[in-house]
């Protein structure tokens, strides 16, 4: 007697029929494209740390913006870069700081074609690189950081943003921007929360894209999550969709995919993933040195977070990837 071997090749032997039995399907509609704009630069200046991402200036994010969103990408978080910094961050309120001026270009330019996204911190904006202000001893305070949150959103609203992305992993920060929206007239702005993000090492080239160095050599294991917790992050995201986060995110991506698969499982709102600086440097160094294919490992990396469950994926890959996928 032959012993029936189950023949799972079958399903395998041609691009047609692995077309047709593939479970994960990556489209262009998954993708949010992150984007940097830098005050006071008349050209853009590339980021050595992230081969082909740019310090746009207004007009050049603009046509960045415009050439994404002609791909079908459609989302775009923006992060700005003052020339001024100091201890409150007052640059990320300020109705003529760069980021709002840049939204009110983008609004114009790109309109309701995709959704304008505003990341929410301080730390581009702060002298000591934190994600809020510090008390004297040199902590981050918690509940004035909040306040200042409010207002940043408010500002962000005002300039066009349809969603603001609280990144600091603040204690209450989601209901104090909710509150703060809706009592401004921005009750439709939605919010999608930084709800699990890491203190991870992979942020090293989006803090040059950004100029931001903590002071002192510091870290922020004070208030971001412990990479060795898993369900610490399902307790986050329950409390940030308690205070209103209409999609939550976990932050980074390959090195959380269980994270990932647990908050989708577990709840019904939008699952986001950021797959960050450092998760992308690597596969561009590796591929500049001829180590790996890089546009293929770029969109296994970018399907296999899809496949553990995220909705939509925040990725420098995102132009390449829409090149590909079409819109
Ligand atoms: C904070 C923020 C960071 C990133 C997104 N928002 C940096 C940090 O927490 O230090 C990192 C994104 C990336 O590495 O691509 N404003």
């Amino acid at each position: 007697m032959t012993f029936p071997v189950r023949r799972m090749r079958r399903l395998r032997a041609s691009p047609a029929v692995r077309r047709l039995v593939a479970e994960t399907r990556l489209a262009v509609e998954d993708l949010v494209a992150p984007l940097f704009v830098r005050e006071g630069i008349d050209e853009p200046v590339p980021v050595p740390s992230l081969p082909g991402v740019m310090q746009h200036s207004r007009a050049s994010l603009v046509k960045e913006a415009a050439r994404l969103v002609g791909l079908g990408v459609p989302g775009l978080i923006l992060f700005g870069l003052p020339e001024e910094k100091d201890a409150s961050g007052s640059q990320a309120w300020d109705p003529y700081g760069i980021v709002q001026v840049a939204l009110r270009d983008l609004a114009e330019e790109v309109g309701d074609s995709a959704v304008l996204m505003a990341d929410l911190c301080l730390d581009e904006y702060t002298d000591h690189g934190h994600c809020g202000v510090l008390t004297d001893a040199g902590e981050v305070d918690n509940d004035a950081t909040i306040e200042l949150y409010g207002m940043v959103a408010v500002a962000q609203a005002d300039a066009g943003a349809a969603l603001v992305a609280p990144s600091g992993m603040m204690d209450g920060q989601v209901g104090a921007i909710r509150s703060a929206l809706d009592d401004a007239g921005h009750a439709d702005v939605a919010i999608m929360a930084y709800a699990a993000k890491y203190a991870s090492a992979l942020y090293g080239p989006f803090r040059d894209a950004v100029d931001v160095t903590i002071a002192g050599g510091g870290d922020r294991r004070g208030y971001q999550q412990d990479p060795r917790n898993g369900r610490e992050a399902l307790a986050e995201v329950s409390l940030d969709i308690a205070e209103g986060a209409d999609i939550v995110m976990v932050k980074p991506a390959l090195a959380y995919l269980d994270v990932i698969r647990d908050v989708r499982q577990r709840f019904d709102v939008p699952v986001a993933a950021y797959h960050v600086s450092g998760e992308y440097a690597m596969v561009k160094a590796a591929a500049a040195n001829g180590w790996i294919d890089g546009d293929a490992v770029a969109l296994e990396h970018v399907t296999a977070i899809k496949r553990a469950g995220a909705d939509i994926i925040l990725t420098y890959f995102a132009g390449e990837l829409a090149e590909v996928l079409g819109a």
